[in-house]
Formats: structure tokens, sequence, C-alpha cells
């Protein structure tokens, strides 16, 4: 058991740092694993379900701020947040104490059958900070791909269409409407088919290397206008375009405003809803609220879990009330919008609000400024880009970002591929300057021992 494991013996200089994490971290104090993770990892690996794969060997025990140790004492600077979840640090004191509060009052009751005061209270703040003008209703989850089910759901029954288009490079989830709108890995679908029917995907804004990359309203036209409307689908088929507003799984990129805006306009046009999938980007991320609104877009219904509620599992779907016409008992969920979930998800919001995403804007400025002068320096690296803490850095080719990912991990950092060779950075929001710095050294330090290129 993990909770009986005593951390293995560390140095009497390193204790502090064991003691207070966020004070020293990173700080590797065995070997990797060590011999508490080893033990774990014995033990996951006969019982756990074999369709899970781990990017290293990091068996967490307890963190703080943007700093996890593991079962070991090893302290690691934390760039995934828990894959891009952990929006408030790690254990954050406020969160931790309205988590405390609720759950020592009402832990469970189902708000899809009864007037539940806390849902109430955070649907309304979630309506208030809607990324679109007039009302907004709020259907809350318990997860990122039950938010884009609903979020499906609710535009084929609002317009009677039954198609929805979205993008290669995208990931929505692993039920299955998110396993059909996805389209990041075969992997992630071809074991489960028949998939939803009425999915069509599109490329994303990066095209691919297309020429159009330079075009992106042009791009728009030509392949949802022009291959999409003309070839395969008619326009008065298509209930709803998904997109992610900066792709998340797919390899962290920020499509150009024009790609967007030409996406709203096309929607209007012809009566489809716009669905912006802010699971990975929303929540402060981006040094906004909701990334769509670094675009000046307005999307319909805006899709948001993962950093919402700082790790407690929660979703919303937050959409325009002249839209969301369901009748009474078409959708529910027993747990979604749990009271303790809810509760987590009003301090995470009150903290993104008054400090963090501000926090997410200037930190994430000093990591980008930090990595582009690595690029300067270490040609395998191609391109890094980003909006806020939400960064990814794309390497020449698949095996130098697995082996930077595992260089940051024998130095102390946790990163995490996405896309075909990009290595992702999330830290969580409270991330500090001197962090962020120590991570850009470490990065460094991680792409030296990468091979040179020809
Ligand atoms: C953009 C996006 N949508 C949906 C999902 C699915 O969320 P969950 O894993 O909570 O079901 C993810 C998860 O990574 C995501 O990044």
């Amino acid at each position: 058991m993990i909770s009986d494991m005593k951390e293995t013996e560390v140095p009497q200089k390193q204790r502090s740092q064991k003691e207070s994490p966020k004070k020293g971290a990173p700080s590797i104090v065995t070997e990797l694993p060590g011999p508490n993770a080893r033990a774990v990892i014995d033990a996951d690996e006969t019982v756990t379900s074999p369709s899970l794969t781990r990017a290293y060997p990091f068996a967490p025990a307890r963190g703080e701020g943007s700093v996890v140790v593991d079962v070991d004492g090893n302290a690691f600077l934390d760039f995934n947040a828990g894959i891009a979840v952990c929006a408030t640090g790690h254990c954050h004191p406020a969160v931790v104490d309205a988590i405390t509060r609720q759950a020592s009052q009402l832990i469970h009751y189902s708000a899809s059958d009864f007037y539940l005061p806390i849902y109430g209270e955070l649907c309304r703040r979630l309506a208030g900070l809607a990324p679109f003008a007039g009302d907004a209703r709020v259907f809350l989850t318990n997860s990122g791909t039950e938010a884009v089910e609903g979020a499906i759901k609710l535009a084929r029954s609002y317009t009677g269409r039954d198609h929805v288009i979205t993008f290669l490079g995208s990931f929505h989830g692993r039920s299955y409407g998110g396993v059909s709108a996805s389209a990041s890995r075969a992997k992630y679908r071809s074991p489960f088919g028949p998939l939803l029917p009425g999915i069509v995907h599109a490329p994303y804004a990066d095209l691919f290397g297309s020429p159009l990359r330079d075009r992106p309203e042009v791009a728009v036209d030509e392949y949802i206008e022009n291959v999409v409307f003309r070839r395969l689908v008619s326009p008065d088929e298509v209930a709803a375009i998904m997109v992610e507003p900066v792709l998340g799984e797919g390899g962290y990129i920020v499509p150009p405003a024009a790609w967007i805006r030409r996406l709203r306009e096309i929607c209007d046009e012809h009566g489809i809803l716009l669905i912006a999938d802010e699971v990975q980007c929303g929540v402060g991320r981006t040094g906004a609220m909701w990334a769509i609104e670094h675009f000046d877009v307005e999307p319909d219904v805006l899709i948001s879990a993962k950093g919402i509620a700082s790790g407690m599992p929660l979703g919303a779907i937050v959409s325009r009330a002249a839209v969301t016409k369901w009748p009474a008992g078409t959708h529910g969920s027993t747990f979604g919008g749990n009271p303790v979930c809810c509760a987590a998800a009003l301090a995470t919001i009150d903290l993104v609000q008054s400090e963090l995403m501000e926090n997410a804007r200037v930190v994430g400025g000093t990591l980008i400024d930090g990595l582009h002068l690595l690029a300067e320096r270490f040609p395998q690296i191609r391109e890094v880009r980003g909006l806020g803490l939400m960064i990814g850095v794309e390497l020449e080719a698949p095996e130098l970002a697995d082996a930077v990912e595992q260089a940051c991990f024998e130095r102390g950092l946790l990163v995490l591929r996405a896309g075909d060779a990009t290595v992702r950075i999330s830290p969580p929001l409270v991330l500090t300057e001197e962090q962020a710095r120590t991570g850009v050294e470490l990065f460094g330090e991680a792409c030296a021992t990468l091979p040179a290129t020809t």
C-alpha cells in the first residue's frame, strides 16, 4: 500500500527539500525509479488494465503547488499538472478547504433529479463567464468526454441535423462520441468500430504542411466549403463544427485567428453551431479564461473540464440559452455536478480569475522566451509555440521528443509528449518565475543529451 510506504532515507542536506517540496524542487534522491516506485509498478502491472500507457516510471505520492513528490521522496517540478488538470497547483489550501467543508456537509445528491444549491451556484458562475453575449445555460458532467457527448447531443437535438465536423489532429475523449470526433491517433479509434456515424474530419489550421497554411481563411473554404460541403455532406445536414481553439493532445498548436473567425462565419452562413472544446485549453491556461477569447470569436457552446475543479472530476457544457432547447428528462447525469466537485470548481474559478490567469500570461511569457533561446542553441528544436502556460516544443522527430521527455524526467522535470514530435508544457497556473527558469534550464540540459542532427 502506497500510504504505508516509508519514503527512502534521504541525505540530511536534502531533508528540508523533502519536507517542503515547494522550496527545493526538483530534488532527486534515489535512482529512478526508486525502490518504492518499483514496488508500485510491479504491483500495478499485474492488475491494472493493459490499455493504460505510462510515459515513464513516475509514482506520485503527494504534491504542493507545482511540485510533486514520488513514493521515494524524489521531488519533481511538475510541467504536466496531472495533464493540464491541477490548475491551481497541487492541493491549493483554498481548494482543499472548499472540498473539506463541502464533504463534511453533503457529499452527494443528484442534481439531475433535485435542486442542489451549489450546482445552481456553479452554473450561475459559469454562465456569467460564458464567452458569448446573451444568456447561457449550463450542464455539469463528470469528465471532458461526457461533456463532449452532451454537446453533440445538444447540437443534434437543437438543429435536427446529424453531422458534426471536427478536425484531423483533434482529441475529444474516449467514449463513443468523443473518440469518433477525435482524430489524433488511429490507435484510439481503430479497435473499436463501428464508431458514431455522422462525423466528418477536416484538416486543422496547421494543414499538415499545405501551402494554404499561410492563408487560413482560404483553407477553411477549400476544405469545408469545397470538399466537405460539395463532396461529403450538405451544410444543412451539419449540426455543429467542434474545434479545440488551441489544439491539445494533437500537438499544442495555436491556430491563426482568421481561421477560427472563418469557421464562425461558415457556421453563421449555414445555421451550424460552433462548439469550442476547451477541455484542455480553458480555465485560464492560455492567459484568458477561455482560449477562444484570444481570437475574438463567440462559440455557441463551450465545453470545459480538466482544470475547472483543480483535479476533482467535473466538466461543463456552457451553451447559449437560445440553443439549449432539449426538453426535460432528455439528458442527465447521476454524479455530474457532484457538490464536492462544485465546491472545488468555485474555489478554482475564484483563484483563476483573481490571480492565476494573469500569472499564466506573465510566467508563460518567461517560459516561452526561455524556450525560444533554447531553440537557437539546439537545432533539434523545430518550433516553440503556445499561449500562456500552454506551450508546445516541437522536435525534429518523434524519437527526439521521447528522448527529451525521458531526460527531463531523469532531471526531475515532468513533461509529456503530444502530437507527433511535440513535448507539451502545461504546468499548474501557480508556477513561479523562478520555477519557470529552473524548468527551462532542465529542459536545456535534456536537449543537450540529444544526438546532433545531420
Ligand atoms: C480537448 C479535449 N477534449 C476532451 C477530452 C476528454 O476529457 P476526459 O479525459 O476528461 O474525458 C480531452 C482530454 O484530454 C481533451 O484534451
